[in-house]
């Protein structure tokens, strides 16, 4: 019996019947084989095909969804489909451990983007090798735990918005790259791409960067070419490789075509661009700007997924929801006991049940003794997602938990 299956679900022991896609896009001769090497499995994964056939008279089925629990841990129904499956990677430490050594990165790496920045800036050689460095401390963090430096990243101000986005998106695509099976080398590859895809905004006047309130569409023209500007920066850099350019120069293309600088529509966009352009849109949308306020991480991921058709690759945004979880660390949440938190880490068990720090009881209306609690553990599913606002809670001095 033949089954179409999204190439995220694809695992040793299947028997391929047939990818779908254009045969040139592949690094496959055969039309069909099975899959039997952990090389093959990665060479499927990151050659770009989303859906592959498979006949289960000859190999392995997709292995079984978790089954929900109860009602309340159901996702919302607009979360994409593939989100409510988990096969996210296990962390390697807890995120308490990897707090304080994220703390001390983030402190650095703002120093060294900065430094960067400046030296491309003032029209200096790109001190790239500084960039190599941070990357490797980058890429070490999140494979010990993928969130403990997004959090720390999440705390920006004005000022050094633009170098903990970088950070951040840095990150986030190492963080997306490991979901995607993309191998070690290439992960870094994607860490430095992230650190220095908005290279290009040391190019644009100040007082358009830093403007309160929206842009005009002359101001808004200007800003587009921090991608191509960005792109000449790196372009000659032995340190930045084609996937650094590929991205650099177009984080900003959509999958409908609606971007920039080229137009690039669907699987003409690398799939290294489309993964930058879903990592790109969280961090701002979770960062505030000059004209709204932050979105909460659950709120991004909602938006995101409302803009999807248009903007991203669906598999990539589906690996993307996979990575940061359902409810991202950083959500303010109610659970069914009556008490608040905030959700500290995600659970290797599932995207429904992440570990979160209780904090305050609704039902006697004041502060509890902060404590983590694993929601796969303990039977106090999420509620609600709640507003921060509304309870006049600072979560951003939370965050550090
Ligand atoms: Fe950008
Ligand atoms: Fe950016």
């Amino acid at each position: 019996m033949l089954k179409k299956i999204s190439v995220l679900d694809v695992r040793l022991g299947m028997f391929i019947n047939e990818l779908c896609g254009n045969w040139i896009d592949h690094p496959f001769w055969k039309k069909s084989f099975e899959l039997d090497s952990e090389k093959d499995l990665h060479a499927l994964k990151t050659c770009g095909i989303k859906e592959v056939w498979i006949d289960l008279s000859k190999g392995l089925d997709v292995e079984p969804e978790p089954s929900p629990e109860s009602d309340e841990k159901k996702p919302p129904d607009t979360l994409p489909e593939a989100a409510k499956s988990d096969k996210k990677q296990e962390q390697q430490i807890a995120l308490h451990q990897e707090m304080p050594r994220a703390q001390k990165l983030q402190a650095k790496a703002k120093r060294t983007v900065a430094f960067v920045f400046r030296e491309a800036r003032m029209g200096n050689a790109l001190q790239s090798a500084e960039a190599v460095e941070l990357v490797d401390e980058i890429t070490q963090s999140v494979s010990r735990n993928s969130v403990a430096l997004l959090n720390m990243s999440r705390l920006k101000s004005k000022d050094d918005h633009i170098y903990l986005h970088s950070v951040a998106v840095s990150a986030l695509m190492i963080a997306l790259g490991r979901q995607l099976g993309v191998e070690s080398g290439t992960l870094k590859s994607l860490g430095m791409a992230g650190l220095l895809h908005d290279v290009g905004k040391v190019m644009i006047p100040d007082t358009i960067l830093n403007k309160r309130g929206k842009l005009t569409p002359d101001e808004f023209e200007i800003v587009k070419t921090h991608s191509r500007r960005g792109w000449d920066i790196l372009k000659s850099d032995p340190n930045v490789d084609e996937i650094g350019l590929d991205v650099c120069l177009h984080h900003h293309e959509r999958w409908d075509g609606s971007g920039y600088p080229d137009k690039l529509s669907g699987e003409t966009l690398s799939l290294y661009a489309r993964m930058a352009t879903v990592c790109d849109v969280y961090d701002a949308l979770t960062s505030d700007c000059s004209y709204r306020k932050a979105f909460s991480p659950a709120d991004a991921i909602r938006k995101m997924t409302e803009m999807q058709a248009v903007h991203f690759d669906k598999v990539v945004f589906h690996a993307f929801v996979k990575t940061v979880g359902i409810y991202p660390s950083g959500t303010l949440v109610k659970l069914k006991s009556g008490r608040l938190a905030v959700v500290a880490d995600q659970s290797a068990k599932s995207l429904l049940t992440p570990v979160v720090k209780v904090f305050f009881s609704t039902k006697a209306n004041e502060p509890i003794f902060p404590a983590l609690v694993d929601l796969s553990k303990v039977p106090d599913p999420i509620a609600s997602v709640e507003d921060p606002a509304k309870w006049k809670f600072d979560l951003k001095t939370m965050v550090g938990i």
